[in-house]
C-alpha cells in the first residue's frame, strides 16, 4: 500500500483507521449480511447509527441543548440558499449582513440576494482577502435578520480568531473547512454549518447546527427539502438520507474521540500548522505566507515562492516525495497545504523538510 500525504482542500484525507474499518465491515455491516449502503434508512440499525452520530457530535462539539443537529443534502453551497430562505423572515426587512473575508462569503451573499436584501457590511477584498476585515457589530441595523461569516477561509488561508458578539442578531458561520478542528463556544452562534468533505467524511452533505428557536420561520416558497423544519421534524430523514455519509461521519467522530476529542485535536492542529509556518518564516524570503500573520488559518496554509518560475518544479518534486495536491487556488497562486484533522504530524514534517531542502537547492 502506497498512501500519499494528500494536502488537497477537499475532498480531503480521512484517517487511515476510519478507511480500514469501513473496508473491513463493508460487505457485512453489523452481521446483517449486507453493506451499510444497502440497508434501509428506516431500519432499526440505521436509526441507531444516526442517533449515535448525533450524540457523538453533540458531545464532542460541546453543543448546547438548545441546538438541533440537521443533516442536509447538497453540502455547503446549498446552505447559501437554505439560510436566507429560512432565516431572512426573522425580521420584516428580510435583510442579511455579510462580513466578507473570502470567496465563499461572497458567493453566499450573491445567493442570498436572490431572496432578500444581502448587504456587505465589511470586506477585505481590496487586499485580496489576506485578513479578516475589522467591523464594529454594534453598528449593525437592528432590522438585520442575521449576520453571515466564514470562520475559516479555505482559499486564502485566514481564520477568525475571536468571534463577534452580535447580541440578539443571530450569527451564522460557514465552518466547512474547520468544524471539529478547534474548540468553539456555540452559544455565540445562531447557526453553524459545514460540508462534510474536509474534517468529517465524504462530500455531498452538510451538518447544520442550529438554535432551535430559529427553526420554523421559512419563507412560504421554500422547497420542502431546504426547510429546516422539515429536517427537524423528521430526524433529518424526510426522504432517503445519504446513509454512507452518516456512516463515515460516525467512524470519523469515533476516531476523533479516540484522539482525545476536539481540545486535543486543536493542540495537535496548532503544532502541525506551526511546523509549516516555521518552514515559511525561516526560509529568509524564499517562501512568503499569503495571509497576514495575525489571521493565519490552522487548516489551510497558503504561501507563494518568491520566484514563481519554480512553482512547477516545486509541485513535481513534492509529488515525488508523496506530497500531493499542494497547488494553491488560482486567486492566490502559489501553494496551499490543507492540513485537516486527518493529516498526521508526519505529513507536515515531511512537507517542512522538503520545503527547506528545496529552498537550499534552488535559493
Ligand atoms: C468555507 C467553504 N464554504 C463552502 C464550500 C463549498 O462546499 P461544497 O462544495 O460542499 O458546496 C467550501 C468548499 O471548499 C468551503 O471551503
Amino acid at each position: 500500500m502506497n498512501r500519499i500525504f494528500n494536502f488537497g482542500a477537499g475532498p480531503a484525507m480521512l484517517p487511515l483507521p476510519v478507511l480500514e474499518k469501513a473496508k473491513e465491515e463493508f460487505l457485512d455491516w453489523k452481521g446483517l449480511g449486507m453493506s451499510v449502503i444497502e440497508v434501509s434508512h428506516r431500519s432499526a440499525e440505521f436509526e441507531a447509527l444516526l442517533t449515535e452520530t448525533d450524540n457523538l457530535l453533540r458531545e464532542l462539539a460541546g453543543l448546547p441543548e438548545n441546538f438541533d443537529i440537521l443533516y442536509v443534502h447538497g453540502s455547503a453551497q446549498m446552505q447559501f440558499a437554505a439560510i436566507p430562505l429560512n432565516l431572512m423572515p426573522l425580521k420584516p426587512a428580510h435583510k442579511a449582513a455579510f462580513i466578507e473575508s473570502g470567496h465563499w462569503t461572497v458567493l453566499a451573499r450573491k445567493e442570498a440576494a436572490r431572496y432578500g436584501k444581502a448587504v456587505t457590511v465589511a470586506s477585505s477584498e481590496a487586499s485580496n482577502f489576506n485578513h479578516i476585515p475589522d467591523y464594529d457589530v454594534s453598528t449593525l441595523d437592528a432590522d438585520t435578520s442575521y449576520v453571515h461569516i466564514t470562520s475559516n477561509n479555505t482559499l486564502f488561508g485566514t481564520r477568525w480568531n475571536e468571534f463577534p458578539d452580535t447580541g440578539d442578531i443571530p450569527l451564522v458561520a460557514d465552518m466547512t473547512s474547520e468544524l471539529m478542528s478547534r474548540v468553539i463556544d456555540y452559544n455565540k452562534f445562531g447557526l453553524v454549518f459545514a460540508g462534510l468533505q474536509k474534517n468529517l467524511g465524504p462530500s455531498g452533505m452538510a451538518a447544520v447546527l442550529i438554535r432551535k428557536d430559529l427553526i420554523g420561520h421559512a419563507m412560504p416558497q421554500t422547497p420542502n427539502l431546504l426547510n429546516y423544519d422539515t429536517y427537524a421534524k423528521n430526524h433529518s430523514m424526510p426522504n432517503t438520507i445519504n446513509t454512507f455519509a452518516v456512516y463515515m461521519m460516525n467512524l470519523v467522530l469515533h476516531w476523533l474521540k479516540d484522539q482525545g476529542g476536539v481540545p486535543a485535536m486543536e493542540k495537535i492542529n496548532a503544532h502541525k500548522a506551526k511546523i509549516i509556518y516555521d518552514a515559511i518564516d525561516n526560509s529568509t524570503g524564499f517562501y512568503r505566507g499569503a495571509a497576514q500573520k495575525d489571521f493565519r488559518s490552522q487548516m489551510n496554509i497558503t504561501f507563494t515562492l518568491a520566484n514563481s518560475e519554480l512553482d512547477k518544479k516545486f509541485l513535481d518534486e513534492a509529488q515525488g516525495h508523496g506530497l500531493y495536491a499542494l497547488k494553491g487556488h488560482r486567486v492566490v497562486g502559489g501553494m496551499r497545504a490543507s492540513i485537516y484533522n486527518a493529516m498526521p504530524v508526519a505529513g507536515c514534517q515531511t512537507l517542512a523538510d522538503f520545503m527547506a531542502d528545496f529552498a537550499r537547492r534552488n535559493g
